[in-house]
């Protein structure tokens, strides 16, 4: 049999380690009151107006352009901002812990320097500085709910630019249709890695088309500073009407490619986790439903929303599959 133990996922969150041992129980209560306050007054506010709570977890910082960036307010979140800590000590990180609150072992990731290999089809294969890139790209923030395919979810403010600014700079060549992923696997500071049953290292694709999407956006910032450790740094993806597995986290290498890149998740279990995993309420996973929502920080759960309320930016992206008769647990799964 292919899995042989507990994975994350199916882990009660009962029997994680509660976040009470990570943070002391006073400044679990206190972050809640908080969080609370929070969440009332920033709906659809910008980070720096908004004035935030709780500190930056302490990360190296690179340097980095200027943040917070000038808001693009073309995409509404349409709901409360996720408090900063609630979104930053919740995660997935498999490389560290298949465990929610692993977030103080990620602390030891090196995120200065970070380089890219840009490889595959393009006009010409090269490695780019974070930094340099970023001076080429220039900087924007965005207000993005992410939908993680467990059913919570968060509305976060993230720092970066359009990943078709870096596909731009690549020059795919003709015949490239696909973009594929690689997280970094560094066995020195990633203690998840020795866990031999996942297939490292965690990789993701996108179509051309959807990287090109101005929606795809390349993240090394969140809540007007750099991205932290346990959220993706020094660059991760956001695809916001993908279910979050999709946001590869900490990349290193981008390949362009003419056919559909494996990925992490499709490889351990594809029945359950596909390429396309765009967010559908009305098709559940095999294990749970898909209708509905807990929102990380309140607890409050609201309906899911067909490409996570994203539709009008990305549903012609696949208005051919869908007319071509494709299964809807193959787009929605
Ligand atoms: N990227 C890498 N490299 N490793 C991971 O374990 N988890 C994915 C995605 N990207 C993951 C990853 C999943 S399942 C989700 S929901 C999001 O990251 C979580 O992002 P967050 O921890 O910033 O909320």
């Amino acid at each position: 049999m292919l899995i042989k133990r507990k994975r994350g996922w199916e882990i009660a969150e009962a029997k994680a380690t509660p976040e009470s041992v990570f943070f002391g129980r006073r400044a679990v209560l206190g972050g809640a009151v908080a969080a609370a306050g929070v969440a009332a007054t920033v709906a659809a506010t910008r980070p720096a107006e908004a004035g935030w709570f709780f500190s930056s977890p302490k990360v190296p910082l690179q340097k980095l352009a200027a943040m917070p960036a000038p808001l693009d307010k073309t995409y509404k979140p349409g709901r409360a901002l996720t408090p900063e800590k609630a979104a930053t000590t919740y995660n997935n990180f498999y490389e560290f812990s298949d465990y929610k609150n692993c977030w103080p072992l990620a602390q030891k990731l090196p995120t200065s320097p970070w380089n890219i290999a840009v490889d595959g089809m393009v006009e010409k294969p090269f490695t780019i500085g974070l930094e340099d890139l970023i001076k080429k790209a220039g900087l924007e923030e965005r207000l993005y709910r992410h939908r993680c395919v467990e059913a919570w979810a968060m509305t976060v403010p993230w720092t970066g630019f359009p990943l078709a600014k870096l596909v731009a700079l690549a020059k795919p060549a003709a015949g490239a249709k696909y973009i594929g992923f690689t997280s970094l696997e560094d066995r020195k500071v990633m203690p998840g890695l020795d866990v031999a049953f996942y297939p490292w290292p965690y990789t993701e694709g996108l179509t051309l088309a959807e990287a090109t999407n101005d929606l795809a956006f390349l993240v090394v910032g969140m809540y007007g500073h750099v991205v932290p450790p346990q959220d993706g740094a020094a660059v991760r993806l956001a695809v916001p009407w993908k279910y979050g597995f999709k946001s590869a986290k900490s990349i290193v290498r981008v390949t362009f490619t003419d056919t559909q890149p494996k990925t992490f998740w499709q490889t351990l279990q594809s029945s359950e986790y596909g390429f396309w995993a765009n967010v559908n309420p009305a098709v559940p996973h095999p294990r749970w439903s898909q209708a509905r929502e807990r929102l990380l920080g309140t607890g409050e759960t609201v309906p899911t929303m067909i490409y996570n309320g994203y539709g009008e930016y990305v549903a012609p992206l696949y208005a051919d599959m869908i007319k071509a008769g494709v299964k809807p647990t193959v787009l929605f799964r």
